[in-house]
C-alpha cells in the first residue's frame, strides 16, 4: 500500500503537518511519500492520498486546487482524504469549512476533511497579509496539535488496513 500526502502551503506550517502526518503513516508501515502540491508528478503510483491545503481567504491554495481538479478521475478511484489547514486562536478560528472544501469533495470523493488549526508567523508573512492580519486582530501563534494529526493519520492507516482501498 503506497500513501502520497501531499499539500499546498505558503507559509510552511501545513508543509509540517504534511510531514507529521506522513511519519504517523509510515510507523503504521504504510510506504508513504510527502510532497508539495506543485511537484507531484506521478500520482497514479499510489494506492491512497491524503491531500492537504493552507487557507487562505476561505480558500485553499490554487495548487491543492488544480491538483484535485487535474487528477479528479484517478482519485475518485482512490481512498482520499482531505485536510484543511488555518484556524487560528484560542478558540481557533473561523469556525466555518473553506469554502472550496465541498467542490472539491466532490471532485475527487474523499472519504473524509478534517480541519487542523494553524499557525501565524508574522515574521513569515508579506507586507499585505501583515496588513490584514493587523487589521483583523488576528493572533499570532501556533496553533498545530500533533496528537490530534497523528491520531487522524492512525484513523485512516486503520481505514486502509481495514480494506478500504476496494
Ligand atoms: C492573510 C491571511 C489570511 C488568512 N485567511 C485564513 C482563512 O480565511 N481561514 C483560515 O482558516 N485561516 C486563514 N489564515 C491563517 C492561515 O491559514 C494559517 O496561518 C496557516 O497555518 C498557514 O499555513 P501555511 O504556513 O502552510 O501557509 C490566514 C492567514 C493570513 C496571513
Amino acid at each position: 500500500m503506497r500513501v502520497l500526502v501531499v499539500a499546498a502551503s505558503k507559509h510552511g506550517s501545513t508543509a509540517e503537518i504534511a510531514t507529521a502526518l506522513g511519519e504517523a503513516l509510515a510507523r503504521r508501515g504504510l510506504s508513504t511519500t510527502v510532497a508539495d502540491a506543485r511537484d507531484v508528478a506521478d500520482i497514479e503510483e499510489y494506492d491512497a492520498v491524503v491531500l492537504g491545503s493552507a487557507v487562505y481567504a476561505g480558500r485553499w491554495q490554487k495548487a491543492a486546487r488544480e491538483l484535485a481538479e487535474t487528477h479528479g478521475e484517478f482519485l475518485r478511484s482512490r481512498p482520499v482524504w482531505l485536510f484543511s489547514s488555518g484556524p487560528v486562536g484560542d478558540p481557533p478560528k473561523p469556525e466555518e469549512d473553506p469554502v472550496d472544501v465541498a467542490q472539491i469533495t466532490t471532485i475527487v470523493g474523499s472519504r473524509g476533511h478534517r480541519v487542523f488549526a494553524g499557525r501565524l508567523d508574522k515574521s513569515r508573512l508579506s507586507l499585505a497579509e501583515r496588513a490584514i492580519v493587523r487589521s483583523l486582530k488576528v493572533p499570532e501563534g501556533d496553533w498545530r496539535n500533533w496528537d490530534e494529526i497523528a491520531a487522524w493519520a492512525g484513523e485512516i492507516a486503520d481505514a486502509l488496513a481495514g480494506g478500504a482501498a476496494g
